[in-house]
């Protein structure tokens, strides 16, 4: 079944008189169930095009639909409520409330839907256990390693149950050992609980282990393997 689908895709970023095409005619198919990587080299798109993938942002022109619904029409509110149940995020930088335990961190996109403290806390805490955090809930990101804070934020975006997690270099603040245990958690979690994951990469030795591989140069997708 086809997740996710894009045509012609074009972004273009005005900076002042100048146009940066961003993405400059992607199209691509992604099948629920895919683990797939995104790399290329800095500049070329990545972080671009997850954002219009995960509906963060919309493109210039061309078409998306994600389980065949054709997102052009919506209003921001209904992508917002959409995005919110279907589509997990992961970021470089955590982005996680330093404030906040590991367990309230996990809770927060589920309080934002209005879902009871009782059952987000019995979900987060499901989540967090899923990525080997059991022992960790009641723990602030400033008393985790950055391996461990990935984990919380990769629990988060599972806690809705998505159908999609994107990832935008989510191993670019960890060393290789880490950065090897985000990837195969990933990969358990798009076997175990079957969502989809999309993620964007410059390490080319974590390209070992998705299923498909799409490398994107100067906004466009130049090779797309499996
Ligand atoms: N908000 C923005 N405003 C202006 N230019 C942008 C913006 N976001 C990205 N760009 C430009 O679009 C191109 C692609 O950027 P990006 O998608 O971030 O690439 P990557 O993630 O592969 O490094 C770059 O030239 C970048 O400078
Ligand atoms: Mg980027």
């Amino acid at each position: 079944m086809t997740l996710l689908s894009l045509k012609d895709v074009k972004r273009r970023f005005w900076l002042g008189e100048t146009a940066i095409d961003a993405l400059k005619g992607v199209s691509l198919e992604i099948a629920a169930g895919e683990f797939l990587a995104a790399w290329g080299p800095s500049g070329s798109g990545k972080s671009t095009l997850m954002h219009i993938i995960g509906l963060i942002d919309s493109p210039t022109s061309g078409e998306i639909r994600f389980e065949g619904q054709d997102t052009r029409g919506m209003q921001d509110d209904a992508i917002t409520e959409f995005r919110g149940k279907r589509i997990g995020f992961v970021f470089q930088s955590f982005n996680l409330v330093p404030v906040l335990s590991a367990m309230e961190n996990a809770m927060l996109p589920l309080q934002i839907q209005g879902i009871s403290e009782r059952e987000a806390s019995r979900r987060a805490g499901a989540a967090l256990e899923d990525v080997g955090l059991g022992a960790f809930l009641r723990h602030r990101p400033d008393k985790l390693s950055g391996g461990q804070r990935q984990r919380v934020a990769i629990a988060r975006a599972l806690v809705i149950n998505p159908r999609l997690v994107v990832a935008d270099e989510p191993t670019a603040n960890l060393d290789s050992d880490n950065s090897r245990m985000i990837v195969d958690l990933m990969r358990d979690m798009n076997r175990s609980k079957g969502v989809t994951f999309v993620f964007t990469t410059h390490d080319p030795r974590l390209l070992e282990h998705v299923d498909r591989r799409i490398m994107m140069h100067d906004g466009a997708i130049e090779r797309d393997e499996a």
